[in-house]
């Protein structure tokens, strides 16, 4: 009865994930045969950036009808959630990244790559210039001519302009500050086991100094703690007495954007980590091995705080990228705008046409978050795909027209016409009809440590709910698991896990 009706199920799903996992891998070995090249006759969409909105629109979109072109430095898509964890080497590198090329390889039609830059988007002329990316020194700029635009070339990381940040601090958004950081650590660790080193110098080089507690800061300090709690402490425990992992925050709490209950269990968990959490302090000045912060006492007064420190993590959010600033400027629609460009509510970039922007370089009322890009692309592609079939059933219903002029007036033939043209046309006012950006907010999930985690979860229309805890990280990692991009990338993300926890993490410096 029961027990056969389970064994049953669970069987049938173990099997239909094997089929599934089997199938997802042939498909990733084994690129599209019937892939048409490029086809410069159609019109030209370039897209900039190969980041959540742009890679996301390009899964949904159809590109038979486009003549495609990706520019990005980036020749791959990167699953920033999990990049934190990349920093202590929870998971390696390789295992959040997808490669463009395989990306654009199992399209309908082939899509022509540019690694480059874009350095300028010339709106009048419909032109970009783009700058070679494959060489770090190379000054290579050609000029790419556009019918359709789409922007999605996300953020940079803000300083503020404050002094000494950047060329002191490292910050966490690509892969290769994940790798600095990495390697970061271990100087620092090593160095401080250095002969006859003198205490100070001992404290400060193992002293973390985490600024920003949004969610990068809070789960950075978090993966951080937890490497020095598994690993660190056990190879190396002459550092365990001095390892310190600060957390500075401006406002009066971290992770402003969550609920207050998740609020409060974070710096509670924080707390119990032995992380310290200093709020109301701003960082004002940073030097080679000191921050300068303002903190503001409970009575209203400022105090000056200098802490030494041997690794600075910056993560104090978004600023917008250069070529997005000189578009802007370039743009009487745009000239009020601070925070990224202004779009309408189908992402077409305020005072253009045929230009569309998506994700971290908008100034829209949604977070910077890879959920609202992700879904600005999709929405994106799906409007591609709609004026697509447009423009092919407006050149119908043309053709359908010409035939009927030549065609005998009250003949069953020309009435069969009409009544084809008629159909079409109902049809292309259905495709003309575009509905606006919707966004469904899912809810926001954050790592906190010691194998627990936040989520602030929309469930239904107007409820939200609210859970911090040992469950929720086990939450936590299915939902990145399902999110990541393919499914050799959730294999090698749960194998990373699975090494970790047999092996611990690897303490060389490399
Ligand atoms: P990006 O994903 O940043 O992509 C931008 C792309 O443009 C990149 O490919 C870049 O190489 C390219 N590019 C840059 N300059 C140019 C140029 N001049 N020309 C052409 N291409 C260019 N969000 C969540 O919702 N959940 C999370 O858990 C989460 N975790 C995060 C963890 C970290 C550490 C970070 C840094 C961010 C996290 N985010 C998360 C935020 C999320 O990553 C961003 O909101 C999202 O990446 C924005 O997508 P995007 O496509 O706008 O930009
Ligand atoms: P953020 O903008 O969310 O947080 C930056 C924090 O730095 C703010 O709280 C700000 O008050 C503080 N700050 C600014 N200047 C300061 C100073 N001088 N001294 C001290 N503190 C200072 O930035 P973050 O965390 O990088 O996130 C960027 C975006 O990516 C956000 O939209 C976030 O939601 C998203 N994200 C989401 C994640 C998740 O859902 N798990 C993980 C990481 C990022």
């Amino acid at each position: 009865g029961f027990w056969k009706t389970t064994w049953r199920i669970t069987y049938g799903s173990v099997f239909a994930t094997l089929i599934y996992a089997g199938w997802s891998i042939y498909e990733t070995r084994h690129p599209r045969e019937n892939q048409s090249p490029p086809d410069p006759t159609k019109k030209t969409l370039v897209i900039l950036g190969s980041g959540w909105g742009s890679v996301s629109l390009l899964k949904t979109i159809n590109t038979s009808n486009y003549n495609v072109v990706v520019v990005s430095p980036r020749n791959f898509f990167l699953f920033t959630p999990l990049l934190p964890s990349c920093t202590t080497g929870t998971i390696e590198h390789r295992s959040i990244m997808e490669p463009i090329r395989g990306i654009i390889r199992n399209k309908e039609s082939d899509v022509t790559y540019y690694e480059a830059e874009a350095t300028k988007i010339d709106y009048e002329n419909r032109v970009v210039t783009i700058r070679d990316h494959s060489t770090e020194d190379s000054k290579d700029e050609r000029q790419l001519k556009f019918d359709y635009l789409v922007v999605g070339v996300g953020a940079m990381n803000s300083t503020f302009g404050i002094p000494g940040v950047q060329d002191h601090a490292c910050f966490l958004k690509e892969i290769p500050d994940a790798q600095k950081i990495r390697k970061k650590i271990m100087d620092c660790i090593e160095s401080a086991s250095f002969k006859n080193l003198d205490d100070a110098d001992r404290k400060r080089l193992l002293h973390t100094v985490v600024v920003g507690g949004g969610p990068t800061g809070v789960e950075f300090a978090a993966e951080l703690q937890d490497f020095f709690e598994e690993d660190l402490k056990k190879w190396i425990p002459g550092i365990a007495k001095d390892f310190k992992v600060t957390l500075v925050e401006a406002l009066p709490n971290v992770l402003p954007s969550f609920s207050k209950q998740l609020i409060d269990y974070t710096e509670r968990q924080f707390k119990a980590e032995k992380i310290s959490v200093l709020t109301k302090t701003m960082v004002k000045k940073v030097t080679e091995d000191t921050i300068i912060a303002e903190a503001t006492r409970p009575d209203g007064s400022k105090e000056t705080l200098e802490m030494p420190y041997g690794l600075l993590v910056w993560a104090t959010g978004n600023t917008v990228r250069p070529v997005i600033r000189d578009l802007m400027a370039n743009l009487e629609a745009q000239k009020n705008s601070r925070r990224g460009l202004l779009v309408n509510e189908y992402l077409v970039v305020e005072g253009t046409e045929g230009v569309w922007a998506l994700g971290d370089c908008t100034a829209t009322k949604y977070a910077p978050t890879a959920q609202v890009a992700a879904q600005q692309g999709s929405y994106l592609g799906g409007l591609f795909n709609q004026l697509a079939r447009a423009e092919d059933l407006e050149q119908e219903v043309r053709a359908l027209e010409a035939k009927a002029s030549q065609t005998a007036e009250g003949s069953a033939e020309r009435k069969s016409i009409l009544s084809e043209i008629e159909s079409r046309s109902r049809r292309l006012r259905r495709s003309k009809s575009l509905l606006p950006f919707e966004y469904s907010h899912q809810g926001s999930l954050a790592y906190v440590g010691s194998d627990k985690a936040v989520a602030d979860l929309t469930l239904w229309a107007e409820g939200n709910f609210a859970s911090g805890g040992r469950l929720t990280y086990m939450f936590w990692r299915s939902a990145y698991l399902s999110m990541c991009f393919s499914m050799r990338n959730k294999i090698l993300v749960l194998t990373d896990w699975v090494k970790v926890k047999v092996f611990g993490r690897d303490v060389s410096r490399e």
